[in-house]
């Protein structure tokens, strides 16, 4: 059980200037975020992302969306950090997640979910490296 996980407000989150509001969801559920910036990915680094993605039916849509303007990544830390994450941002598609969960109030459709959160501590750390490269050698947390 790692205690990181890396997720990504989407480019529907700010666009609807949401980051401020999802982020206070993030930390008020205990969640310390390490790091942190707004970036707008090209369509091949938004490919290289969600390489695991690749071949399915619904890749092009994901890529092209994710591509279509900034985008906050952050890694976060609290104990059971990839569980816990999947938990406070809810089902992929926002219909079927919990009450209360982020996607469930403020994310519209299963291709526009507000909010990616990492599947696995070992994706967690794929990601996290994906976006900050060499942060674990920062020596600053
Ligand atoms: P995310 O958690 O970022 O990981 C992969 C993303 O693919 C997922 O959230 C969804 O936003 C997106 N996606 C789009 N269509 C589908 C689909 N039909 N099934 C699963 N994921 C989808």
């Amino acid at each position: 059980m790692s205690n990181r996980t890396l997720t990504i407000l989407k480019p529907d989150c700010v666009r609807k200037n949401l980051i401020g509001a999802v982020t206070k969801h993030v930390e008020e559920a205990g969640f310390k975020i390490l790091a942190m910036k707004l970036v707008k990915l090209t369509k091949a680094e938004a490919e290289g992302f969600y390489g695991v993605h690749r071949g399915r039916p619904f890749f092009e849509e994901l890529t092209t969306f994710m591509s279509s303007g900034p985008c906050v990544p952050m890694i976060l830390e609290k104990e059971n950090a990839v569980a816990a994450f999947r938990t406070l941002i809810g089902a992929t598609n926002p219909a079927n997640a919990d009450e209360g969960t982020i996607r469930r109030l403020y994310a519209d459709s299963v291709g526009e979910n507000i909010i990616h959160g990492s599947d696995s501590d070992e994706n967690a750390l794929i990601e996290g490296n994906y976006f900050f490269p060499g942060m674990e050698l920062a020596g600053n947390w």
